[in-house]
């Protein structure tokens, strides 16, 4: 049985750490396979800690073609919208992202995989999350309500079973700063429009009522007059002067992510996501999660 990487549907955890490394010169993908393969968390099933891993799509590709999901590719342009608005790309070569109890752990860990991966990556970006009101994001809405359930997110979020790259997830990572000043300023029904629900519970707006360059409105999106759904574990990250959301969104497709964010910048002819008047993203980047399988293919060291 293929499985995919547990950490991705491992709710609940209050902080979160997550690493980007670029390979450095002259290091083949496979050798940077293996040695992110290596990384373990500790092996005890109580005070753990959740890991997951992903890699550029062309780098997972030239390691593992045969485990490898086809026309996946990383963020290699940024997304551009009618208005001159454009979605900055950041690409890297590895993600790695530790979720715990406590941001020590997280600390430690993160700490360790630099020191791990040093022959052969280097750190290009860290980042830390924090839960925030169990699960509002910073602009103090709930996040995640539209979310399938954990019973439903495999099938949304992994690659099915006899295609290739099974049991894989398509990652997009990108890091919103909200300009928190504006936000705050606008009555709660201005911000309940631009999400395009209610802000204390959650509420979509129906029919007529949704504006259609409201966040809800801008990432629906329908294929054959299915709604095509995506598994996100967005966190919030930042101090009191400035922070904002990292976007986490896994799918078994990147298609229906990047038209998403086209969406979002009004790239499609509709009008531009009324949330990125008040959120900027600096970061753009898409890992390919392979499956526990394919990973343990490149796995070197000792079992236990
Ligand atoms: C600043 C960054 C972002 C913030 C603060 C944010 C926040 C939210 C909130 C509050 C909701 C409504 C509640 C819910 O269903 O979760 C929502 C819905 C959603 N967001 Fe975002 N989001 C951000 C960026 C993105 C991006 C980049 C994408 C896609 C690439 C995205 C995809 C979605 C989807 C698919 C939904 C559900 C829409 C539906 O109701 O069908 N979001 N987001």
């Amino acid at each position: 049985m293929v499985t995919g990487q547990s950490g991705i549907f491992a709710l609940g955890d209050a902080a979160h750490g997550f690493f980007e490394f670029r390979a450095r010169p002259g290091v083949d993908a496979a050798a940077l396979v293996r040695a992110v393969a290596d990384l373990r968390p500790p092996h005890t099933t109580v005070g753990g800690v959740n890991l997951v891993v992903g890699f550029r799509p062309e780098l997972w590709r030239a390691a593992a073609p045969a485990e490898a999901p086809a026309e996946v590719t990383g963020f290699n342009a940024e997304v551009r919208g009618a208005d001159g608005y454009a979605m900055p790309a950041s690409q890297a070569d590895v993600w790695v992202w530790f979720a715990a109890a406590a941001y020590d752990i997280v600390f430690d860990l993160g700490h360790a995989t630099v020191e791990e991966l040093a022959g052969v990556a280097t750190l290009v970006r860290e980042q830390t999350g924090w839960s925030y009101r169990h699960s509002r994001d910073l602009t103090g809405f709930e996040d995640g309500t539209e979310n399938p359930t954990l019973y439903e997110a495999p099938e949304i979020a992994l690659i099915a079973d006899g295609a290739p790259g099974a049991g894989g997830s398509v990652l997009l990572f990108q890091q919103w700063r909200h300009d928190a000043v504006a936000w705050n300023a606008l009555p709660q029904p201005a911000q309940e429009k631009i999400i395009g629900r209610t802000k204390p519970e959650s509420t979509e707006f129906a029919g007529d009522a949704m504006p259609r360059d409201s966040h809800v409105a801008r990432t629906k999106v329908h294929r054959g007059g299915e709604e095509l759904k995506i598994f996100r574990r967005n966190v919030p990250y930042g101090t009191v002067s400035e922070h904002g959301t990292l976007f986490i969104g896994f799918s078994a497709e990147q298609g229906r992510m990047q038209r998403m964010l086209e969406q979002m910048a009004g790239a499609d002819g509709g009008p531009r996501d009324a949330l990125t008047r008040f959120s900027t993203p600096l970061t753009g980047a898409y890992y390919f999660v392979p499956s526990i399988q394919a990973l343990r293919c490149f796995t070197t060291a000792e079992e236990g």
